[in-house]
């Protein structure tokens, strides 16, 4: 089920137009990596989204309700951090939460605990966040975002100011809450981070989306490379093909279809060379985001 429809967003800044027909959706479950350089438009998108800003034209629908016309509705099950995470530094994470915690009817101190829980901010939520380092105050607009049990959750670049634990955790958390239904918008710059958890990926560049697929599409777009470790690789070298190439005397790369691998390998057992591993190299989001801007900028 679609939980939120981004629907040829534009939006205006003065004369500069900063997002151009941005269109994509998510579904239950989904966690979605949106990915761009610097400027993109990735932050101006989700504050359209969640009406921080007025949007030229487009439309954008949360679980069914336009948010131009219902707007209430729309945002009631939605959770977010907006760059950095609003929060009361004089106040403890308890404090915060609290506070929080009256803008919802449905919302118990048990709430509270259930989020401090989550996030693992257990021992230090009676402290005040004046006193919490970067990323225990992103761990804390975590909980805060997550406080009414929201549908979607979007996230402008929640690894800020993480540590690898952090983000391990951060990774455990989002996977969970998909699995439970939850859909997830997540922008980010580092995008390895991403790709081991996410299974759709949105690309914006320059204020238009370039590309949206599943991770596994996006890899797809890759050529079909593979390493073999051999006895020699000089005795291969009649085999090769102008891509392939010698990486040293007992590895190969070569560039090849399945079909293609297969026969390859036949050719090499034929010539008695001795295979002893072969490895395909699936590309990294990274490099399969930098092909397609690339792709795109020589169009
Ligand atoms: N208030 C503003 N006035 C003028 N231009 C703006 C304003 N806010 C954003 N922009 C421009 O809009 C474009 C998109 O900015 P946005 O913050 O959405 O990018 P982003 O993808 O979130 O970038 P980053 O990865 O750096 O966070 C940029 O060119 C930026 O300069
Ligand atoms: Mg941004």
């Amino acid at each position: 089920m679609s939980v939120l429809k981004v629907d040829k967003l534009c939006k205006k800044i003065g004369k500069k137009e900063i997002l151009k027909d941005v269109s994509f959706e998510i579904n239950e479950g989904d966690i979605l990596a949106f990915i761009g350089p610097n400027g993109a438009g990735k932050t101006t998108t989700i504050k359209c989204i969640l009406g921080l800003q007025k949007m030229n034209s487009g439309r954008v629908f949360i679980n069914g309700y336009d948010i131009k016309h219902d707007f209430v509705q729309a945002i009631n099950k939605v959770g977010s951090i907006v760059e950095e995470p609003d929060v009361y530094m004089y106040l403890s994470g308890f404090e915060n939460l609290k506070l929080q915690m009256r803008m919802y009817k449905n919302v118990v101190v048990d709430d509270i605990y259930r989020v401090v829980d989550l996030v693992g901010l257990e021992s230090r939520i009676h402290d005040k966040v004046s006193k919490y380092s970067l990323g225990m105050r992103q761990r804390l607009g975590i909980a805060m975002a997550l406080l009414h049990s929201p549908n979607l959750l979007v996230l402008d670049e929640p690894t800020n100011g993480l540590d690898p634990e952090g983000i391990k955790d951060l990774r455990v958390l989002l996977k969970r809450l998909a699995k439970n239904g939850v859909a997830i918008l997540i922008s980010s710059h580092n995008l390895s981070e991403l790709e081991s958890f996410c299974n759709r990926v949105c690309i914006i560049s320059d204020g238009k989306v370039i590309e949206e697929a599943s991770i596994h599409e996006l890899k797809e777009l890759d050529e079909n490379k593979y390493i073999l470790k051999i006895n020699d690789s000089k005795k291969c070298k009649d085999f090769l093909l102008s891509y392939d190439k010698i990486v040293d005397a007992n590895h190969i790369e070569v560039v090849k279809d399945e079909e293609e691998i297969a026969a390859f390998i036949k050719t090499l057992v034929q010539h008695d060379i001795l295979i002893y591993e072969v490895t395909k190299l699936s590309m990294t989001l990274e490099e399969a985001f930098m092909k397609k801007a690339r792709g795109d900028k020589h169009d």
